[in-house]
C-alpha cells in the first residue's frame, strides 16, 4: 500500500479520536500515603485502582483501536486451536499473511508473549558452553540464554553507558568488539542477537548502517543474526528521524530493510504492536520453523485464535501509514522535552520511554538506599503517578552504578494533559529532592528474591 505524505504545510499531531474512556479516580494525599505504606513503599505493589497515570510499563497496556475491539467482540469462540495444522486455521492464515507482508519472513510462529518466543528460539539456537553476542539484551533474553547453558557477550558501543552523550545510535554494536569476539574463537559464538531500541539503556536505536556491518560479520563467520524486534517500529522511526538518507522513506520500508538483514527474530506483540497478548518467532529456515512450531505446541505456548485476530487487526492499522508510530514517538519526545530543561534525563530521547538519571537527580542518596525506588515512591505520594524502576539493569550497568527510573508511555493511552501532570509531579520532586532520603530493604522469611522487594523509609 502506498504511504501518503500529509498535506504540505500542515502537521497532524494525533492520528486517532477517543471512542471509549475509563474514569480515573483522584486520590487524596492521605489515601496515597496509606497505599504506599500498604505496598511497602514499592510502587510495583500499588493497586491499579489507586493510580492516576501509570508509566510503569508500555507493555500490553496500549489503547485498542476499534478494529481490534470489533475483532475481540466477533471472535469465533468455537474456532479450533492451531495444533500442528496451522494451514487449517483461518485466524492463523490471516495473521501470517499480514505478518509476512510487513516483515518479509516466510515462516512465522505466533506465541503467547515475547518471552515464550525467546525461550523456544534460544533453546533451539544456543548451544551449551557457547556465547551470544548482544547489545545489552533484555533480562528475559539473557536469562533464557543462560538457562540454555550459553553466556551473553555484551558488545554494545561505549556511548550506551554515557547518559548525557548526544550520539544518535547508542544501541549500536561495537563492530571492533564483535570482530574481536570471533577472533578469540569463532566456534564459541552461537549467534548474534540484536535488540532494537535497547530498553535497558534508554530505548536507544540501532542504525541500519550498523546492522549492515553486523550482518557482514555474521555472514563472514557463518553464524545467524537474530533480532529482538519488540520495538522495531519505534527504532525504524528513530532511523527516519536521525539516519542520513532515511528522512523521506516510509517507516514500513525501513522496517522491511532491517528485517531483510536478519535471519530470524523474536518479538513481543505487547509493545509496538499495541496488542494485549502475543509474540512471534520469524525465520527463513524451514527446519527451525518446524522445530519451533512443535515446541510451541508442546509448551502450550501457541496464541489463541481471537488473540491472533486482535494482533492482525492492529497490524493492518499500525503499518498502513507512518501516522501511528509518528504520533507515539512524538508524544514520548514531548514528555522528554517538557522535562529535559529541568531534570537530569538520559539523552537523546527515544521512542517508548523517558529515563531519569537518578544518580544526578539524587546525588545525596547512596546506591544501597535504593534511590530510584525512593524517587518513585515520593512521586506517587505527591501525585498518584506511578513510575517503576522497570526491568533489572544489565550487568555492565550495575558495574558502573547506573541508576535509571523509566517513564514508559503506553501507546495512545494518555493525553498531553496527563503528561503535563507527570512533568509537574517530577518537577515538584526535584524541587524537594533534599527531602528524599532513600529506602531500606526489609527481608521477610520465605519471600523469594524474585518477588518485588519490601522497603521502609529511612
Ligand atoms: N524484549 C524486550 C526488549 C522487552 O522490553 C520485553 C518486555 C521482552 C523482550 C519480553 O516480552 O513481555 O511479551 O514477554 N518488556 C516489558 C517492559 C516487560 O516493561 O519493558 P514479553
Amino acid at each position: 500500500m502506498a504511504v501518503e505524505e500529509p498535506s504540505v504545510g500542515f502537521r497532524f499531531s494525533t492520528p486517532y479520536e477517543i471512542a471509549a474512556v475509563r474514569p480515573l479516580r483522584q486520590t487524596t494525599p492521605a489515601e496515597r500515603a496509606a497505599a504506599l505504606a500498604a505496598a511497602r513503599y514499592n510502587t510495583e505493589l500499588l493497586p491499579q485502582e489507586l493510580i492516576y497515570v501509570d508509566l510503569s510499563t508500555d507493555s500490553g497496556v496500549s489503547a485498542l483501536n476499534t478494529a481490534q475491539l470489533a475483532a475481540l467482540a466477533a471472535a469465533p469462540v468455537a474456532e479450533p486451536g492451531m495444533g500442528l495444522a496451522p494451514e487449517a486455521s483461518r485466524a492463523y492464515r490471516d495473521l501470517a499473511s499480514e505478518f509476512q507482508r510487513i516483515f518479509g519472513f516466510p515462516y512465522v510462529v505466533p506465541v503467547t508473549q515475547g518471552r515464550a518466543a525467546e525461550r523456544i528460539w534460544i533453546r533451539l539456537h544456543v548451544k551449551p558452553g557457547s556465547v551470544v553476542a548482544g547489545n545489552m539484551l533484555f533480562p528475559s533474553t539473557r536469562t533464557h540464554i543462560e538457562m540454555s547453558g550459553g553466556k551473553v557477550a555484551d558488545v554494545i558501543v561505549d556511548a550506551a553507558h554515557d547518559l548525557g552523550s548526544e550520539e544518535p545510535f547508542k544501541g549500536n554494536l561495537d563492530i571492533d568488539k564483535l570482530r574481536a569476539l570471533f577472533s578469540e574463537g569463532r566456534d564459541k559464538v552461537s549467534c548474534i542477537y540484536v535488540e532494537v531500541a535497547v530498553n535497558a539503556c534508554g530505548g536507544h536505536p540501532v542504525s541500519v548502517e550498523n546492522l549492515r556491518a553486523v550482518r557482514a560479520v555474521a555472514t563472514a563467520n557463518g553464524v545467524p543474526l537474530f533480532l529482538d524486534a519488540c520495538r522495531l517500529l519505534e527504532n525504524s522511526y528513530l532511523v527516519k528521524q536521525r539516519e542520513p538518507g532515511y528522512s523521506h522513506r516510509p517507516v514500513r520500508e525501513i522496517v522491511a530493510e532491517i528485517c531483510g538483514l536478519a535471519d530470524g527474530l523474536t518479538m513481543s506483540a505487547l509493545k509496538d504492536l499495541a496488542a494485549p497478548a502475543g509474540g512471534f518467532i520469524a525465520t527463513r529456515d524451514p527446519a527451525s520453523y518446524q522445530k519451533a512450531w512443535m515446541q510451541a505446541f508442546l509448551d502450550g505456548a501457541q496464541l489463541g485464535s481471537s488473540a491472533m485476530e486482535v494482533v492482525a487487526a492492529g497490524l493492518r492499522e499500525l503499518f498502513a501509514t507512518d501516522a501511528y508510530v509518528a504520533g507515539r514517538v512524538e508524544q514520548v519526545q514531548y514528555l522528554w522535552r517538557r522535562l529535559g530543561g529541568g531534570v537530569p534525563l538520559v539523552r537523546p530521547p527515544s521512542g517508548h520511554a523517558v529515563y531519569i538519571d537518578v544518580r544526578s537527580f539524587l546525588p545525596h542518596v547512596a546506591p544501597e538506599n535504593h534511590p530510584a525506588e525512593a524517587l518513585a515512591a515520593f512521586i506517587y505520594g505527591v501525585s498518584g503517578v506511578r513510575l517503576c524502576k522497570g526491568p533489572p539493569p544489565a550487568p555492565s550497568q550495575s558495574a558502573r552504578g547506573t541508576e535509571l527510573l523509566r517513564l514508559a508511555v503506553p501507546a495512545r493511552k494518555y493525553l498531553r494533559g496527563h503528561l503535563d501532570d507527570v512533568a509537574e509531579a517530577v518537577f515538584y520532586a526535584y524541587s524537594r529532592r533534599a527531602e528524599i532520603k532513600g529506602l531500606k530493604r526489609v527481608e521477610e522469611p520465605g519471600r523469594s528474591k524474585h518477588q518485588p522487594a519490601y522497603f521502609t523509609p529511612l
